[in-house]
């Protein structure tokens, strides 16, 4: 999946943009503090989800002054085939979203047309954070690979509600355990769609983590291990029967799917407890670059990634395994830094194709291939 063209109006300070991005290869944009280059990425990544990875209220997006946004694009699908897509979001609370002419009713409808990737100064909560970022991780890469997923998530989620519902109001043990056959088997399809996906997931893990990894981080003694969120030696339904008088306590249900988590761990040190800060950028995007190999791999996608201030936290070294990496997947990929210099010499080494875009003020200019020579910095 490519976006092909670009045209956001009065979205944060992106008072017009019109961009003829390059569908595969990097699209590098540079400029100072305030130009406009997260607001950019942010335009894309509510296109393809229909909310912002920065507020949650879609007013804060619109441009002071103006009565709505708009994001358009032309999307070049895995066959090629260019299909028009936009969203709108007016002050008053309205919104559309299009894609080929038709509104589009569901956030997973069109998760599943435009997949996206963002890696950012948060993204290392994939592993600080609660389990809750693994799981997240986990059914992202579900959700494109297996098309039951969706269905099986969502009727697991809606008995948890309920389950959880008659907990806090203390249902009878009877009427419980009468639901109790329904909510096991919901959780069981749930957490085996899980490990089809991790036993794909782990081999192109294994490769991209220690393929080019190994001079910055040692990973010959990193382990990662699936915790499903109970005791698979025992019986779900039955430890759900056995344990129906703590969770009437506690007011919802312990064990489950719900509480599973992915857990990595170095010399069995959790991860996030020796890692330092460069370190986990690049293992959360080795984790991040595995799962779009295996989407391309089974279904011929690629998702578009937003980089968003790459060179933060990196030394040289680790920049460029991340560009060499990110140029591997052969997708479209959005990155900025504050300075050019930061990444132009090692974006010219890699070979492979980029356009360079200078913010300014609100204003996206794309920099002619003279200019770009004129900037770069010879490495080699
Ligand atoms: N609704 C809005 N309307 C107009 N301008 C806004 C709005 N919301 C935020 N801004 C401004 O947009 C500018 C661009 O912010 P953005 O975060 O995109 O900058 P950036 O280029 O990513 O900077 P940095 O390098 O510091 O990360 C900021 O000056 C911000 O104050
Ligand atoms: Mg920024």
């Amino acid at each position: 999946m490519a976006l092909s063209e670009i045209f956001i109006n009065d979205f944060r300070n992106l008072a017009k943009v019109e961009l003829q991005p390059l569908t595969r290869g990097f699209n590098f944009l540079y400029g100072q503090n305030g130009s406009g280059k997260t607001s950019f990425l942010e335009a894309l990544y509510y296109l393809g989800h229909r909310r912002s990875f920065r507020c949650l209220s879609a007013e804060r997006l619109i441009r002071y002054n103006s009565d709505r946004f708009n994001v358009f694009s032309s999307i070049n699908d895995q066959n090629g085939q260019a299909i028009p897509m936009g969203v709108e979001r007016l002050q008053e609370g309205d919104f559309r979203v299009r894609i080929n002419g038709e509104d589009i009713a569901t956030i997973s409808e069109l998760a599943a047309f435009l997949p996206i990737r963002l890696i950012n100064v948060h993204s290392h909560h994939l592993l600080e954070g609660s389990p809750s970022f693994r799981r997240k991780y986990l059914d992202w890469g579900i959700f494109y690979h297996n098309q039951e997923f969706n269905a099986v998530w969502l009727r697991f989620k809606r008995l948890l509600k309920q389950r959880n519902a008659a907990l806090r109001m203390r249902a009878s043990p009877g009427e419980l355990l009468s639901w109790t056959g329904e909510f096991a088997e919901a959780a069981l399809r749930f957490h085996q769609l899980r490990l089809d996906y991790l036993g794909q997931l782990l081999p192109f893990l294994r490769a991209i983590l220690s393929k080019g990894l190994s001079p910055f981080l040692d990973l010959s003694e990193l382990s990662i291990d699936y915790q499903p969120g109970w005791d698979l030696r025992e019986s779900y339904s039955e430890l759900l029967a056995a344990t129906l008088f703590k969770d009437l306590e506690r007011g919802h249900t312990h064990y489950g799917p719900h509480r599973a988590d992915l857990c990595l761990k170095i010399n069995r040190i959790s991860a996030k407890e020796v890692l330092s800060t460069g370190q986990q950028k690049l293992l959360v995007c080795g984790m991040i670059f595995a799962q779009g190999a295996l989407l391309a791999k089974l279904v011929n996608k690629r998702p578009i990634y937003l980089i968003d201030d790459l060179p933060a936290e990196l030394d040289l070294q680790s920049r460029s395994w991340l560009i060499s990496t990110l140029a591997e997947q052969q997708a479209q990929i959005f990155v900025t830094a504050v300075e050019q210099e930061a990444m132009s010499g090692i974006l010219a080494q890699v070979g492979s194709p980029v356009k360079m875009f200078h913010v300014k003020h609100g204003t996206i200019t794309e920099m002619s291939s003279s200019e770009q020579d004129k900037n770069s910095i010879r490495l080699l």
